[in-house]
């Protein structure tokens, strides 16, 4: 099973990424593919330096498939320039921002309806074969979508996606329409129809533990759990940076992990790779208002 640090807007930078041990996949918080193309200083938040361990994800927004094609070159113009940064695993589109600004210019959950549209811009995504590229989806942009079973409808066009090619590599769900608040209960009845579809899922929102994770997955059908792919984690993991580890030993009922740490050795790790790796200001200021550690 893979274990997913969340992307996490204004707060993953590589100093904050680093300390996560026990998570298989990270990523930068989400970035705009037409600031990417017209701003030369967002290209900073790419931070893909070296982290042990680590499969490291970019994830963007756009509505837009000549957007794709235009960053892919650029990505790779960024490499050459910061070969350092050259530890990119995968491009994961972004269908789950609820931020109205996004919605109302079509890109985040605005995309799910549009199934046509998000399959272009993956299919143009995937015209390259270095990175992997992923997804990740709410289950509507409001609860008529979700009524309307939008979902289902895109799901249905992704698995002709996974088919096709073998780097589009997962699917990640946040199990919430986009107008749910972040403090509203999850509603995971939909869980064991999505992982139905052949489709290597990452289920997101609302995990703790790794109770959390066997009771999530006690609830989909045996011939079902092969889907599963993984889980990903956002706010607990910003609570304790040592929940995959223990999740890990519970799960994997291994000790080949590190020993847990307290909260003042994980400050100090996270100062030591700002020196190294120092964030922009609204990163720090971030992390700093919304962990405990910082
Ligand atoms: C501070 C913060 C920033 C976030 N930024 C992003 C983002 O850039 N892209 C994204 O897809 N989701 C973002 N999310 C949502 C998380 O990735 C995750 O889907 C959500 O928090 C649910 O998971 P959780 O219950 O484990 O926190 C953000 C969440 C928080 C709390």
């Amino acid at each position: 099973m893979e274990f997913h640090l969340a992307p996490l807007e204004n707060v993953s930078c590589w100093a904050f990424r680093k300390i996560y041990r026990g998570a298989s996949d990270s990523y930068t918080g989400m970035l705009s593919l037409t600031n990417l193309i017209k701003r030369k200083n967002t290209w900073d938040e790419i931070d893909t330096f070296k982290i042990e361990g680590q499969k490291q994800w970019i994830q963007i927004a756009t509505s837009k498939e000549v957007e794709c094609d235009n960053f892919l070159k650029k990505l790779e113009e960024e490499i050459k320039k910061n070969p350092e940064k050259n530890n990119i695993y995968g491009i994961q589109l972004n269908c789950s921002c609820p931020s109205p600004g996004l919605i109302n210019i079509g890109q985040g959950p605005a995309l799910i309806k549009r199934s046509t549209k998000v399959i272009n811009i993956l299919r143009e995504l995937l015209k390259q074969d270095k990175y992997k590229i992923g997804i990740k989806l709410r289950l509507g942009l409001n609860e008529i979508e979700v009524k309307q079973r939008k979902i289902f409808t895109l799901l249905k066009e992704l698995e002709k996606i996974a088919i096709e090619n073998k780097n589009f590599t997962n699917v990640t769900i946040h199990f919430k329409h986009a107008q749910e608040s972040s403090s509203k209960e999850y509603n995971y009845s939909l869980l064991n129809e999505i992982s139905s579809y052949n489709l290597p899922i990452i289920i997101n929102g609302g995990i703790r533990n790794a109770e959390d994770i066997q009771k999530l997955i006690g609830s989909i059908d045996p011939q079902n759990i092969k889907n599963i792919k993984g889980i990903m984690i956002g706010r607990e993991a910003m609570k304790n940076p040592d929940c995959f580890m223990e999740i890990r030993k519970k799960l994997d009922k291994v000790n080949q992990f590190f020993a847990i740490r307290n909260l003042k050795e994980i400050k100090g790790e996270f100062e030591d790779n700002c020196k190294i790796h120092t964030p922009k200001h609204n990163y720090l200021k971030t992390i700093k208002e919304r962990t405990p550690w910082a």
